[in-house]
This record gives C-alpha cells, sequence and structure tokens, in this order.
C-alpha cells in the first residue's frame, strides 16, 4: 500500500468445485479459490492491512487464529461481514515466527463454514530467527489436516455435524488433497502441521517410528529441538516439525489413535495422512540448530491472579456464551494462572490474542515438544490444565476478545465466553 502497508485481499466464495474423490465432484467454499485459501505471510514489525470481501450466501467472519492484534480487528463473531460486504482489518505484527490460520468465526455457524472449506495459513516471519528449513513448498510444507465425509455422489455430507462431538470424518484430507503424495529432495524437510479439523485429534508420527525433531508450537519456537516419534495436535494447534530423509525412500506419515479404553471418539482412529517419495539424490540441509531461541516456560510469581474455568458438556462455568456479556476483565499486560477444569469427554481451549504457556496437566509438565508458546491446550476427559497466560497491550472496552473449546460443534453450542483487556 501507498503507506507501505502490506496488503491482501481475501474472498470468501461459495462457488467452487473440488475433484477430492476419484471421478467425483465436491461442492465447496473456499478463500480466493475452491476450497481452502492462500497461504499469506508477513514479517514481524510490518504493517498488514487484509481485505476480507464476503460472497458466502450468508454472513460470516474471517479470524486471525494465532494473532495477537487489536479485538475489533480479531475477526471473532462481532466482526461479521454480511454477503457482499468487505471489512478490511489492518494491524502491526507484533510476534515473533510462527504459524498462524485464518478461519471463520460466526456464532454458532462456524463448524458449517470451516468444514464446507474456508480456512488457510497465515505465517509470520522473523528475519531474525533461527536458520530452519524455508524453502516454501520445497522443504517446508504446511499440512493442513481435515477429516470429512462424503456422502455417496461425492458431496460433503452435512448431516453429521450433529452429537457429542459433530463431525467425527472417515476421511482425512491434506491441503485439500485426498490420498496425498510429496515428492521431497533435501534431506531435511520442516512439516508445518495445522489440525483444522472440526474435531478429531491427530496423534502425527511414521509408520516406520522415526523420531524427528519438534522445533515450534502454536505461537512460536521451541528453546531446542525436542526429539519425538509423535505429537499430538487437536483442533486448532499447530506443530512444526523438522524431519530427516534417506535417498530414495519411501515414507508413511500416519495419525496412530489412543487406546480405546483411555480416549474419546475424537482420538481413536488411525489414519495415513501422506505418502513421501524422496529423490534419488538429496540435496544436504543445514543441521537444525541446537537452539531455537524459544524460551524456557517459568512458573509466574507467588500472587498471580488465576482464573478457573469449568468446563462441561456444553458450556464453561455452567454458562452458555451470550454475545452481550463479557465474562473476564483483564489487565493490559497481565500474566496469569488460568486453571482450565474439564468434568466431562474431551475437550480443549483456545484463548484469542494471547500467548500462553502449559504448567501443567493433572498436575504433570507437558511433554516437551508442548513447552512452547501456545493458544489452545487439549483436555483429556476429566483433565485439569494450568496455564500461564501472558496477554497483550492493546485495550479496548468496548471490544472483547473469546476464549472456547475448539472442537467446533461445542463452540457453535455456546462453549464460548469473553474477556476485555482494560
Ligand atoms: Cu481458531 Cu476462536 O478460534
Ligand atoms: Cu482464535
Ligand atoms: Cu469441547
Amino acid at each position: 500500500g501507498r503507506d507501505g502497508a502490506r496488503e491482501f485481499d481475501l474472498t470468501l466464495r461459495a462457488d467452487g468445485h473440488s475433484a477430492f474423490l476419484p471421478g467425483k465432484t465436491t461442492d465447496t467454499w473456499g478463500v480466493n479459490g475452491a476450497y481452502l485459501g492462500p497461504t499469506i505471510r508477513a514479517r514481524r514489525g510490518e504493517h498488514v492491512r487484509v481485505a476480507v470481501t464476503n460472497l458466502l450466501p450468508e454472513a460470516s467472519t474471517l479470524h486471525w487464529h494465532g494473532m495477537r492484534l487489536p479485538a475489533r480487528m480479531d475477526g471473532g463473531p462481532h466482526q461479521m461481514i454480511e454477503p457482499g460486504a468487505t471489512w478490511i482489518p489492518e494491524w502491526t505484527i507484533e510476534q515473533g515466527a510462527m504459524t498462524s490460520w485464518y478461519h471463520p468465526h460466526p456464532h454458532e455457524r462456524t463448524a458449517l463454514h470451516v468444514y464446507r472449506g474456508v480456512a488457510g495459513l497465515f505465517l509470520i516471519d522473523d528475519p531474525a530467527g533461527p536458520e530452519l528449513p524455508s524453502r516454501y513448498g520445497v522443504d517446508d510444507v504446511p499440512l493442513i489436516i481435515q477429516d470429512r465425509t462424503f456422502e455417496g455422489d461425492g458431496q460433503f455430507d452435512t448431516n453429521v455435524l450433529g452429537g457429542t462431538y459433530g463431525l467425527i470424518g472417515d476421511t482425512v484430507l491434506v491441503n485439500g488433497t485426498f490420498d496425498p503424495y510429496l515428492e521431497v529432495g533435501s534431506s531435511l524437510v520442516r512439516f508445518r502441521l495445522l489440525n483444522a479439523s472440526n474435531a478429531r485429534v491427530y496423534r502425527v508420527g511414521f509408520a516406520d517410528g522415526r523420531t524427528f525433531q519438534a522445533v515450534a508450537t502454536d505461537s512460536g519456537l521451541l528453546e531446542k529441538p525436542v526429539p519425538v516419534d509423535r505429537v499430538k495436535i487437536s483442533p486448532g494447534e499447530r506443530c512444526e516439525i523438522v524431519v530427516a530423509f534417506r535417498a530414495g525412500e519411501t515414507v508413511i506419515m500416519n495419525s496412530v489413535g489412543e487406546p480405546r479404553q483411555t480416549a474419546n471418539d475424537i482420538e481413536e482412529d488411525d489414519f495415513t495422512l501422506l505418502k513421501i517419495v524422496a529423490g534419488p539424490e538429496l540435496t544436504r540441509s543445514a543441521a537444525v540448530p541446537a537452539t531455537l531461541g524459544g524460551t524456557a516456560t517459568t512458573a509466574p510469581p507467588a500472587g498471580s491472579r488465576v482464573r478457573r474455568f469449568t468446563l462441561s458438556g456444553s458450556e464453561i462455568n455452567d454458562r452458555d456464551m451470550d454475545m452481550n456479556r463479557i465474562d473476564e476483565v483483564v489487565p493490559a499486560g497481565a500474566l496469569e494462572i488460568w486453571e482450565i477444569d474439564n468434568t466431562t469427554f474431551a475437550h480443549n481451549f483456545h484463548i484469542h490474542e494471547v500467548a500462553f504457556r502449559i504448567l501443567d496437566v493433572n498436575g504433570a509438565p507437558p511433554p516437551a515438544y508442548q513447552a512452547g508458546p501456545k493458544d489452545t491446550v487439549f483436555l483429556p476427559k476429566h483433565a485439569t490444565a494450568r496455564l500461564a497466560v501472558r496477554f497483550g497491550r492493546h485495550t479496548d472496552p468496548g471490544w472483547p476478545y473469546m476464549y472456547h473449546c475448539h472442537i467446533l460443534r461445542h463452540e457453535d453450542r455456546g462453549m464460548m465466553g469473553q474477556f476485555v483487556i482494560v
């Protein structure tokens, strides 16, 4: 733009036809194209302005999940865009390198809009960051993981969004592709995993059990790479991993469920996610640095304010979402402990605007690969999580941010609350 801002145009469309299944066509929604949307990216310190035009047949929003910005730019349920209208939020990128994403957030309609295909990635780059594989689509590959259920004629089945969890699809799409395949040409490849499913939880790893390195959580880099053989991601969560390949090999990325006795439906099933074929000769990648620049989790000082949230079937603190009620008022820049007590089946918990650290789940620290900055945390049934939450400084008593379960059925049923920063 003339003022030096980086400008993007995103148009929500409902006229897509996608060929997911062999010989069948699916009517889809998307951003700028038929299904999902473009990956947009900006650097720390840049000012961004996005023109979001809604060509859907109904009102919607576009929310910047993971972005720290003023509440009226957040794209939550208070920033509805009527059909045919354009909404133009702008803000300055104040956070470091991360993988964030955008998706609709209309109150009570989010599950359907995301299911039909409206979502995309927003990557933040930080020139001061560590050297990691970063050639987009070559050795830095986003993987947007979504389950779907198809009708016999190839359409998305929209009768499966009810019940306890809403959609628990039987078919997985990665980047909008059924049965995907990737050729790699370097010895190390970074994958940016995003769980953009309505409800399912994935435990991502490889069929041969190989270890790989986790380098970033939802909202930024870990302190140092963490060797793992599975990473668990619930809806809304991201995890960046770096995987080593040998020339000529074929590797299957998959998801393996939790044991049935301990898990809820959304955690149980196994899926093949991606077939990866390494070229006959691989470019040798620079090793992952021993330190990545993220910081370790430190406990908030004694006396920090503690807020408690009890999750039940579809309520938080025994209340449904009320667009006209502010549930929490938080001082600018506060560091607080949020204690999330899940009294029922599996949920997760997402907070807009903030970055938090998981202090503990059921009293134990999280696995090392989840010890970085987060905005969404999974809560197995009957689990309690304690979060150290750092709030931003965009004060506005008139516009709230949301916190909610990111299982979209639950969010739509009112498992959401509102806070303002003052
Ligand atoms: Cu991913 Cu309130 O959103
Ligand atoms: Cu969000
Ligand atoms: Cu939930």
